[in-house]
């Protein structure tokens, strides 16, 4: 696939995923040389105007790192950079818009808006004779259910195609989730040994040490479970868990993936408390500074149960994974960010060193995506020395991306997605049927709570969940791996 040339229109370019994400992204594209010479940024929101070039160069300032920064690449692009106010609901706006566009072959339009505005947008675009040769890009998240999901996904479908249309999760574009795909599938030393018949247990977790950041009033309708595990969580277990595909395209990628939402088992209310874990941060500390509980944010409505942090035991139903948990953790306001996958291993069958050595025994495969991309396997070895005897050891086979490719660069999710639109490429997008099976087994999930009715248990910000959360681990006689 070859970088288009292209006019990327940013739908809600003043907003925050806009400012700090999506035009520093574009940015070290440029920087990279990645961007051609005739690709053109049109900035639209309602507030568009002179200030706009502004607004953007002070937000690269703020988000890019310094040594980044140059001054020549920072004039190209903000000479790429047009701007347009629009009103997305007002179909005389769309019209301003085709003229803007001209006669560009190709428009990329990204919605970093409310999923409310998308059918608006789309039918602009229509309206205008645009549609045909635009890709639209869209945000999570879509829809708040099965129901709501698959109304966004008809409306946008009524004027896009499938292949044009590009939603993004951006735990896709991150590098270490890029080489989940190559240790699978490019080692055979894995796939021999990747089922149920070697390996015990997955774990999956995602925490992280922001709280809502003033954003209580969107997340408070969502909840972590819609938030993180109905999109990021499940799309890295289907990568760890999904059949090898028959080549890297989109579709065959995606395939694989539904076979496994399609596997997974329902959790029905009557299961859930053993299977599930809710939880709310109140206050504590983090990083040794006091901050509140989430029912004292800024606008909190104090009789809130959204949950601010999921546990819970998931199984696929499949040949592969047979009998094989796969534990996923999220929350927020967590002692540190981290993303972890870690794939326990089975013992070896006969087990033949000292008996109190036993526990260490296992080999785990530790994905580490943020921060510090790395991944390690740990194996047994000797104690070095001739007092040692036969003392085992843990220890990692490590390959540590900054430290072994310490002159590249890692780059930001949204900029690998980015250039994956304008190479029209889709497999790091997700499809609608991946969303629409993830959504199913999430608003199951959802019916059980509101028929139990129980409240989310309590958690000190600065702390791994609520004690439950070990205990579905342990009940199985695990727990969950590190050294916190
Ligand atoms: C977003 C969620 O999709 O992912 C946020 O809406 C969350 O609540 C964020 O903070 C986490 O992303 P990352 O890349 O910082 O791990």
């Amino acid at each position: 696939n070859t970088i288009e040339p292209c006019t990327f229109a940013l739908f809600g370019a003043l907003g925050d995923l806009a400012l700090r994400k999506l035009f520093p992204a574009l940015y070290q594209l440029d920087r990279a040389g990645l961007l051609c010479p005739d690709t053109r940024l049109l900035a639209l929101a309602l507030d568009a105007g002179e200030q706009t070039r502004a607004t953007v160069a002070e937000h690269l300032r703020r988000h890019v790192p310094g040594a980044e920064l140059e001054k020549d690449v920072l004039q190209r692009f903000l000479g790429r950079l047009d701007y347009l106010a629009m009103d997305f609901l007002n179909a005389g706006d769309y019209v301003a818009l085709a003229d803007r566009v001209g006669d560009a072959e190709r428009l990329i339009a990204y919605f970093a808006t409310p999923a409310a505005l998308y059918e608006p947008i789309c039918a602009g675009l229509a309206e205008v004779g645009l549609a045909e040769r635009t890709r639209v890009v869209l945000e999570k998240p879509i829809g708040h259910d099965l129901a709501s999901s698959r109304k966004v996904n008809d409306a946008v479908a009524r004027h896009f195609p499938e292949d044009r249309t590009y939603r993004i999760d951006h735990y896709l574009g991150k590098e270490t989730v890029q080489n989940l795909i190559a240790l699978r599938f490019a080692n055979s030393l894995f796939e021999t040994q990747w089922n149920q018949n070697h390996i015990s247990h997955v774990e999956i977790t995602v925490a992280e040490q922001v709280g809502i950041e003033g954003r209580w009033g969107y997340f408070d309708k969502a909840g972590q479970l819609r938030d993180m595990i109905q999109n990021h969580l499940l799309q890295l277990l289907c990568l760890i868990a999904m059949d090898p595909p028959s080549d890297l395209s989109a579709d065959s990628i995606r395939d694989e993936k539904v076979k496994v939402l399609k596997a997974l088992a329902p959790i029905d209310a009557a299961q859930l408390s053993q299977q599930v874990v809710r939880g709310q941060y109140v206050a504590g500390n983090v990083l040794g500074k006091a901050v509140p509980g989430y029912l004292e944010e800024d606008n909190a409505n104090p009789r809130s149960d959204t949950e601010t942090f999921v546990a819970l035991r998931a199984e696929i139903r499949n040949w592969r994974w047979a009998g094989v948990p796969f534990y996923l953790r999220t929350g927020k306001r967590m002692p540190q960010k981290l993303s972890q996958i870690v794939i326990h291993f089975k013992e070896a069958p006969h087990y033949i060193f000292a008996a109190e050595q036993r526990p260490l025994i296992g080999n785990k495969l530790i994905i580490r995506l943020q921060p510090n991309e790395s991944i390690a396997l740990q194996v047994m070895t000797k104690e070095q020395g001739l007092d040692k005897g036969m003392q085992l050891r843990s220890g990692p086979l490590q390959l540590n991306f900054s430290d072994t490719y310490r002159s590249a660069r890692i780059p930001d999710a949204y900029e690998r997605l980015l250039l994956e639109v304008m190479k029209g490429n889709q497999n790091l997008f997700v499809r609608k049927d991946e969303i629409e099976h993830a959504w199913l087994w999430c608003d199951r999930l959802i019916a059980g709570w509101r028929l139990q009715g129980e409240a989310p248990k309590p958690y000190a910000a600065g702390s791994w969940g609520p004690l439950s959360s070990i205990a579905l681990i342990t009940r199985d006689g695990r727990s969950w791996y590190g050294d916190f």
